[in-house]
């Protein structure tokens, strides 16, 4: 770890697991190393990137202006797969927040994204800038393996990944919008309405339109994204080739692929995104996903596939 974090600290690259997704970071202070995330992923440099920390209190150097509701959150949901968005302080500059007075931030829960964190912080570091450790517009990696497929011509034989297993909740963060009267969700995720309605009494907007979310630019609310090159197809009855991701309550027709079949919610948010890369593994021209309904995780599954399944 010590090492990983002195790497970050001279301006090199380090992809890491969270509890959501792999995340690939730089220092959030270090304008080169920061650009070198962008090149590395394709992304265009007016997205902004999450600030991680090692914990709340950190965060106060970063932002300003944090309301009530905002602190309710963080100290029920820290660390937990929330982004926070708040007023920047000067600290965050405009190559993080891709020129807007907004920062994000967020505080994962796994060990060795915490462990990383610590030990950046232990040298002297302010925050790890990390988007997920994908190429622009692909689906997220929940696995090192599939860090290493994506980035790995990308990267240089300094930079690291560090291998913490498969990501025990599967899709990127909540995010949300703490600069208003009431918390505004731009992107759906593993801390559900429910719970941020009983953290703090208020009922949360949700801006799920890429329209509605336009003035605050979050790449992952772009129409297409999340997008595996097979063609993602959603509801309708799978067919001989095609691949299949359904609960595990849905039987396979003969000739089908079945590529995952998760018991509830919250396993197919965990296997979504490794199922999709098997359907690209096996070069399967089509997916047939049966989404799952209801609240909870199941919104945050279901924006993703609306997204994958507008293509890339
Ligand atoms: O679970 C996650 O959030 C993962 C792990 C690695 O932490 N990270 C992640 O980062 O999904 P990324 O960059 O792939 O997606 C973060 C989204 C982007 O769409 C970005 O535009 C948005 O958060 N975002 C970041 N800062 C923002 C800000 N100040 N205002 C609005 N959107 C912001
Ligand atoms: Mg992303």
């Amino acid at each position: 770890m010590a090492n990983a974090a002195a790497h970050l600290l001279a301006g090199g690259l380090v992809a890491f697991p969270t509890e959501t997704v792999y995340g690939l970071g730089a220092d959030a202070l270090n304008k080169q190393a920061v650009a070198r995330i962008y090149e590395a992923k394709g992304r265009p440099a007016d997205h902004p990137l999450i600030v991680h920390l090692h914990s709340m209190q950190a965060m106060n150097q970063w932002v300003e202006d944090v309301p009530e509701y905002a602190i309710a959150l963080a100290r029920d949901f820290w660390p937990g797969p929330m982004t926070l968005i708040f007023k920047r302080s000067t600290l965050a500059q405009d190559f993080i927040t891709g020129g807007q007075e907004t920062v994000g931030i967020r505080v994962p829960d796994h060990v060795v994204a915490l462990a990383l964190l610590e030990a950046f912080h232990i040298l002297g570091g302010s925050g790890i800038a990390a988007p997920s450790a994908n190429r622009f517009g692909q689906v997220s990696p929940t696995t090192a393996q599939a860090v290493s497929d994506e980035l790995s011509e990308y990267l240089n034989g300094e930079d690291q990944i560090l291998d913490g297993g498969s990501c025990a909740v599967g899709v990127e963060s909540t995010i949300i919008v703490c600069t208003g009267r009431i918390p505004r969700i731009l992107r759906p995720g593993g801390i559900t309405i429910e719970m941020i309605k009983d953290s703090t009494g208020l009922t949360p907007v949700q801006l799920d339109s890429p329209n509605e979310a336009e003035e605050i630019r979050v790449s992952g609310s772009l129409e297409k994204h999340y997008s595996p090159a097979a063609k993602v197809l959603l509801d309708t009855p799978p067919t001989t080739g095609q691949g299949f991701i359904a609960l595990s309550e849905s039987k396979t027709p003969d000739g089908v692929i079945r590529l995952a079949d998760p018991k509830n919610e919250v396993e197919f948010a965990r296997d979504l995104y490794a199922a999709l890369r098997k359907a690209d593994e096996m070069d399967l021209a089509e997916v047939v996903v049966e989404q799952p309904q209801g609240g909870g995780i199941a919104i945050a599954i279901r924006d993703r596939l609306e997204r994958a399944s507008k293509g890339r």
